[in-house]
């Protein structure tokens, strides 16, 4: 069994670690890494060596022969052609919206594993790579809000006079905003936070942030069974827009995290109410990827807008990418370890009928076997 990691071609994060390297080693794999392949998580070739790898060359050379390929983001064209047909290639996909890059994957005949399609149950909790990098990604919101604001978080109270606490509007209290309502709270912030989700209000409340939200019927049934939010109606959208105008007029830092999956971003912060803000605030806008919830916000960029700086930073969890691959690498091993590799015989045989292998498995054979992705249901998986 060989195990291949590449260098990301456009990701700081890196899709195995030292730790998990020694795991993949006593679960029986041969596991090679591209040389500099950890660079930018501060993981040397040498430590890679230490914990058992052996270094490539280059990405060609790494994935040449191997059974599972890890990988961050989706392989580069030239990656895809140098790995054998029935390779299984393991990361974020990113599967919506892209039916070419679907297909090359295909005919690359790469068994596709988008690791975001990870099943959010009880069993796959420490395989859910969007829960561990979303955590990361509210905690660094709060940290590059931090950094842009030109007061102090906690209020102070010195012989000099005292400073108030900064007040900070959590848009959003999944597993992104809910870490950065913990951070906020930590840095000693006043925080108050929102999301259609009725669940979220306890949440909220237990982490000490006050909750605002429009709680009418159509609130208390806005979550799917999946525990995920729905689209609300553009009545609801209109209530909760009046709702928020007045108090982010208030706020000093607005962190936006709502995203309803495969969909645009709803968007909750007009271009009126950043005018509304007082100079100096910060808005970061964590779903610009999807669209945003900002209005104004560019992607990739930090913008001001009459009174606020609006940070648009992509990938949040690659600007912290030595905790983000930590995390993200023993997602993977976990799922590896569970559903790929028999323990008796320490080969790769993957169990082709477990919910998490048919709930995450993009292409096959030289087809597409997802069925939310237009492919027919996954016969050769049953
Ligand atoms: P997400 O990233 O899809 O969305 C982020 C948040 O935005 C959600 O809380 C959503 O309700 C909110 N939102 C959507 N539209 C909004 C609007 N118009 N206004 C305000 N907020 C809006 O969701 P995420 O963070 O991935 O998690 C969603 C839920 O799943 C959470 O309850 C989380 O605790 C739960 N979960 C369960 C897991 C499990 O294994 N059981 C694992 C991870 C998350």
């Amino acid at each position: 069994m060989k195990i291949a990691v590449a260098a990301e071609a456009d990701d700081t994060r890196v899709a195995a670690t030292p730790d998990v390297v020694k795991r993949y080693v006593n679960a029986g794999a041969e596991v090679v890494i591209e040389t500099g392949a950890g660079a930018t998580a501060r993981v040397t070739d040498q430590a890679f060596q230490d914990a058992g790898a052996t270094i490539a060359a280059t990405g060609a050379d790494a994935v040449s022969g191997a059974d599972i390929v890890l990988t961050v983001r989706r392989p580069t064209p030239i990656l895809l052609g140098a790995m054998k047909r029935g390779a299984m290639v393991i990361g974020a996909l990113d599967p919506y919206g892209d039916a070419d890059g679907l297909k090359a994957m295909a005919d690359a005949g790469v068994a596709a594993v988008a690791m975001e399609l990870m099943p959010r149950i009880t069993r796959a909790q420490s395989m859910d790579i969007l829960s561990s990098q979303a955590n990361l990604a509210g905690y660094q919101a709060v940290i590059e809000a931090a950094s842009v604001f030109d007061r102090a978080f906690p209020m102070m109270m010195t012989a000099a006079g005292t400073v108030p606490a900064a007040k900070v509007f959590v848009m959003g209290a999944g597993v992104a905003g809910l870490q950065a309502i913990a951070t906020a709270r930590r840095l000693g912030a006043a925080v108050s936070a929102t999301d259609v989700r009725p669940a979220a209000k306890e949440q909220v409340a237990s982490l000490g942030a006050k909750f605002v939200a429009v709680e009418n019927d159509e609130f208390k049934q806005a979550e799917t069974a999946g525990g995920y939010a729905k689209e609300m109606s553009d009545d609801y959208k209109r209530q909760q827009a009046e709702l928020v105008a007045s108090h982010i007029a208030k706020q000093d830092i607005v962190i936006t995290t709502a995203l309803i999956p495969g969909r645009p971003a709803p968007k909750l912060i007009s271009a009126a109410m950043v005018a509304s803000m007082q100079p100096g605030s910060v808005i970061v806008d964590l779903a610009v990827e999807r669209g945003g919830n900002v209005e104004g916000a560019v992607a990739g960029e930090v913008v001001t807008v009459g009174p606020t700086t609006i940070v648009g930073h992509l990938n949040v969890p690659g600007r912290i990418p030595t905790t983000a691959s930590l995390l993200y690498a023993k997602n993977l091993f976990t799922f590896v370890d569970t559903v790929l590799v028999d323990k008796e015989t320490k080969s790769f045989a993957p169990k082709w009928s477990d919910e998490l292998l048919t709930a995450t498995l993009l292409t096959k054979d030289g087809a597409l076997v997802h069925e939310r992705f237009g492919g027919a249901a996954p016969q050769s998986a049953a």
